[in-house]
């Protein structure tokens, strides 16, 4: 029976959480609030634990609308026990299908803790790719770093396939010598997670609410407090917009992916940078500052019939990507090249799709300011991407703005484009509504390249702005 479900999501994430439970889970009843995303779906692991653009995710035991507490902290106590423990058969029913989930994970665990992290890719898949035709003839630049034909590599992951099962593909006498799930014949340990904000923050700190909820639950189901290594954590999060109470589906989050040895930029970015460029059955993806790889792996991970480059120019950066790869069960996937950005060795009009995580200053080797430096990086990928094909960059707030100001992009009718967060994309791209002398002003002409979606991102500390355009047929750019 389909349950109610919510997904946290960094902020400016939530479109693509919305997006990726419809199309995936054939959620239903999908709601956004800001940081979350709450849906109805199938309490079935194998599906729910591929979504890749939220955080953490929480069966939902209650959302409500925000809670108006009473001055009178001994009745602001009492409202909060009823609102949140009032409804005992609600705590009862999650509680068995957390239950039904945590058996679920234990075998999927089981399974992969058998046969490691594997690829499901099947190594067939990528035989007839070589990059060799699509380098320049007068190239110098562009040593191999990581050869995907390597034997040993392919004999590996082939026998990684061979072992390779989903729960459901396990024959029934393989599913009886799996553990069995022990949490009904075990108490529940638990302990309550609080965040509140808004006027219950006024009432309450965060440790109250939990010692009022967690004593409050001790009471009426007899579950055991353990603060270190609960089997059951209870979320509540309480703020001037609503109210939410759920428990997580696994202490490690969505977003920490199992297959990522060396982290750089957020997987769940670097996932949502994928799924802009529209990649099609066969399509050359191209990041030119590939850095340890995380865009080539969440792209050839969920669209495993795509073939991957990455270029950087940092032997240390390129050491990590290598390692990335070959953990992750890639080598057959995405391959490697020491090169610049500012000279890409691939001929021209060669890629479907180049997607890049620009440096936001320190990071990139040169003397230049990165301001100056755009225009002709935009320029090298504009080069190599086929018609039609999408540039996807992820930039610093102040680049993006310094591209909105500065540049300008071909013409459209405007009727496909899109924005999230604070930024318009007509002001970038439009110009129908810009005046002609903003328009003139503007010292980098890219009249190929369509200015389609941009969405503010949060990556923690930083804030930063995906921005997509598409290379447009000759007669759409002139
Ligand atoms: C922001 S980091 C990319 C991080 C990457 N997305 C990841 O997850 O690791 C930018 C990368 O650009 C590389 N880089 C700097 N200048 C470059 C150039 N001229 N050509 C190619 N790569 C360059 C740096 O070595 C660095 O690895």
């Amino acid at each position: 029976m389909p349950e109610r479900f919510f997904c946290t999501a960094g902020r400016g994430m939530e479109c693509f959480v919305t997006e990726e439970v419809t199309q995936k889970l054939s959620a239903t009843e999908v709601e956004t609030v800001s940081g979350k995303v709450l849906f109805t779906a199938e309490p079935d692991l194998c599906r729910l634990r591929f979504i890749k653009s939220g955080e953490r995710l929480f069966l939902l035991l209650k959302k409500g609308s925000p809670l108006s507490l009473p001055k009178n902290k001994g009745k602001a106590c009492s409202a909060l026990r009823e609102y949140v423990i009032g409804e005992p058969h609600m705590w009862l029913h999650c509680l068995s299908v957390w239950q039904n989930l945590q058996g679920q994970l234990q075998q999927h665990q089981h399974i992969c803790g058998k046969v490691g992290i594997a690829s499901k890719r099947k190594s067939g898949s990528v035989s007839e790719f070589h990059i060799s035709k699509y380098r320049k003839q007068d190239s110098t630049v562009g040593d191999k770093v990581c050869t995907f034909q390597d034997p040993t590599h392919k004999n590996m992951s082939q026998a990684e396939d061979q072992n390779l099962m989903d729960i459901e593909e396990l024959n029934a006498t393989e599913q009886q010598l799996l553990p069995k799930p022990h949490m009904n014949t075990h108490p529940i340990t638990f302990r309550v997670s609080c965040r509140c904000s808004g006027a219950t923050a006024k009432v309450f700190t965060p440790q109250e609410v939990g010692a009022v909820i967690g004593g409050s639950i001790i009471k009426q189901f007899g579950w055991k407090p353990d603060l270190r290594m609960p089997s059951l954590e209870v979320f509540v999060h309480l703020n001037d917009l609503y109210s939410v109470v759920g428990f997580p589906i696994s202490r490690q989050p969505l977003a920490k992916r199992d297959y990522i040895r060396n982290t750089g930029l957020r997987s769940t970015t670097a996932w949502a940078m994928g799924t802009l460029a529209e990649l099609h059955v066969g399509a050359l993806v191209l990041d030119p500052m590939c850095g340890v790889g995380t865009i080539l792996l969440e792209a050839a991970k969920e669209w495993p019939f795509g073939h991957f480059l990455g270029v950087d120019n940092n032997d240390l950066q390129l050491k990590s990507a290598v390692s990335n790869v070959k953990g992750a069960g890639l080598d057959g996937a995405i391959e490697l090249l020491k090169g610049s950005v500012l000279d890409l060795p691939f001929v021209s009009e060669s890629m479907d799709a180049v997607i890049c995580d620009i440096p936001f200053g320190r990071k990139f080797t040169s003397s230049k300011n990165m301001k100056d430096l755009l225009p002709d990086i935009i320029r090298e990928m504009q080069r190599v991407v086929r018609v039609g094909g999408a540039i996807v960059l992820l930039l610093s707030q102040c680049l993006h703005h310094h591209l909105k100001v500065n540049f300008h992009f071909g013409a459209t009718d405007n009727k496909n484009i899109t924005h999230s967060g604070n930024n318009s994309v007509s002001e970038e791209n439009g110009d129908k509504e810009a005046n002609k002398g903003d328009i003139l002003s503007r010292t980098h002409w890219f009249d190929s390249l369509i200015a389609l979606e941009s969405h503010s991102v949060s990556l923690g500390v930083t804030e930063a702005v995906i921005f997509k355009c598409k290379k447009a047929p000759p007669s759409l750019s002139l």
